[in-house]
């Protein structure tokens, strides 16, 4: 069987919200279209997110809402991208959703995106002259490296193609158009056999998996690459340092090498969709003992307790989606409007959200 006839057998459709959230309304999956002819088609621009909530006794929570919701910000600025949205708009909007969803648990898809102005069309390149469009969308997501790799680990591979440089395409921003480079590196680990592939950066050092973060363990030690090894400043990343500050593991950012990953006593990825992966082979060459390493499962068990609300979190991670109050309904059309007449500008400051309750995140390294 092909692998392309194998995946069409194994499809099981996903339970997908019924409603996605566009620009400050609800409107129904189906409704959730874009004209063939949108800048974001053509050029990428776009930049999104992706957040999952847990099942916990305290009810459905979302993790790190605020976190993700800032990079989100964060993404459009670095674009230049005007929006009129602000983090506790868009947090709010997207526990909104989840509470309408009937999801027990899911993944939840922000992205905004330059889109097609009808009555003013432009299919340059340069995107001022195309609005700017938010929807959010979410549905149920299982395990992302399959249902078994987070207890037995994933076979992996080093990738023939390199992460971004920073200066081209900056890795620091999710944006669409990152994700052809993690789709290069996606594809050749498939078809040659491998659950991931890990790509190098330009100078040749570990970077990161086409959607995860990579962690080293070595003597006890916990070494991840910094952002100047062109990773994506990963909100589990974040989350796995801040495990090991709390469980007193040493943790380090560091450069490595591509050879270390052989030699490794153990390796694991992080990610939202990943959430902590152990790598039990790399190039073939078995790391550590060839399954989740202690360090590995000490970590990952916290990090499930911490989702689950069993332990609490050294932040305030947890966004409990019963416990929220309601969101006040935006003036959508009002926001519109207001966006139009500001993309026209083409502006040389983003809005960028809401200054006054920005997140902190980390840019160096
Ligand atoms: C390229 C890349 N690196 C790292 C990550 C992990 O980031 P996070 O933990 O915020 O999901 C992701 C997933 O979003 C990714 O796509």
């Amino acid at each position: 069987m092909s692998k392309d006839d194998q995946s069409k057998k194994e499809f099981k459709k996903p339970e997908i919200a019924p409603e996605v959230w566009h620009d400050g309304e609800f409107i129904r999956w189906d409704d959730a279209r874009v004209h063939v002819m949108s800048h974001v088609l053509h050029y990428g621009s776009s930049v999104f997110e992706g957040i999952r909530t847990y099942k916990t006794r305290r009810g459905q929570a979302v993790f790190r809402l605020r976190e993700h919701m800032q990079r989100l910000l964060n993404s459009a600025k670095i674009y230049r991208m005007n929006h009129p949205w602000t983090l506790s708009e868009l947090s709010d909007a997207a526990v909104e959703l989840v509470r309408r969803s009937g999801l027990q648990q899911c993944y939840i898809r922000p992205i905004m995106f330059r889109a097609l102005d009808e009555e003013r069309p432009a299919f340059g390149v340069n995107p001022f002259p195309n609005p700017m469009t938010c929807y959010i969308g979410a549905w149920d997501w299982g395990k992302y490296l399959g249902e078994e790799a987070i207890e037995v680990g994933v076979d992996v591979c080093v990738s023939s193609w390199n992460r971004l440089t920073p200066n081209s395409m900056p890795a620091m921003a999710k944006s669409g158009a990152n994700y052809m480079n993690s789709q290069l590196i996606k594809m050749e680990a498939l078809l040659n056999g491998f659950a991931e592939g890990i790509a190098l950066d330009d100078r040749g050092y570990v970077s990161e998996g086409s959607g995860e973060n990579i962690f080293l363990v070595h003597d006890g030690k916990v070494i991840t690459p910094p952002l100047s090894s062109a990773i994506l400043p990963g909100i589990t990343r974040d989350s796995v340092i801040e495990i090991c500050r709390a469980l007193e593991i040493p943790i380090v950012e560091s450069g490595l090498q591509r050879a270390a990953l052989y030699v490794a006593d153990e390796l694991f990825f992080s990610g939202t969709a990943a959430e902590i992966t152990p790598i039990r082979t790399v190039d073939r060459i078995q790391v550590g003992e060839g399954r989740r390493g202690p360090i590995t499962e000490r970590i990952q068990k916290l990090f499930f307790e911490i989702t689950s609300g069993e332990r609490e979190a050294p932040g305030d991670w947890l966004t409990f989606v019963g416990e929220q109050k309601p969101a006040a309904r935006p003036e959508a059309n009002g926001h519109r409007a207001a966006q139009t007449e500001e993309v026209r500008k083409a502006a040389t400051q983003s809005t960028a959200g809401d200054a006054r309750d920005a997140i902190h995140v980390t840019l160096t390294e």
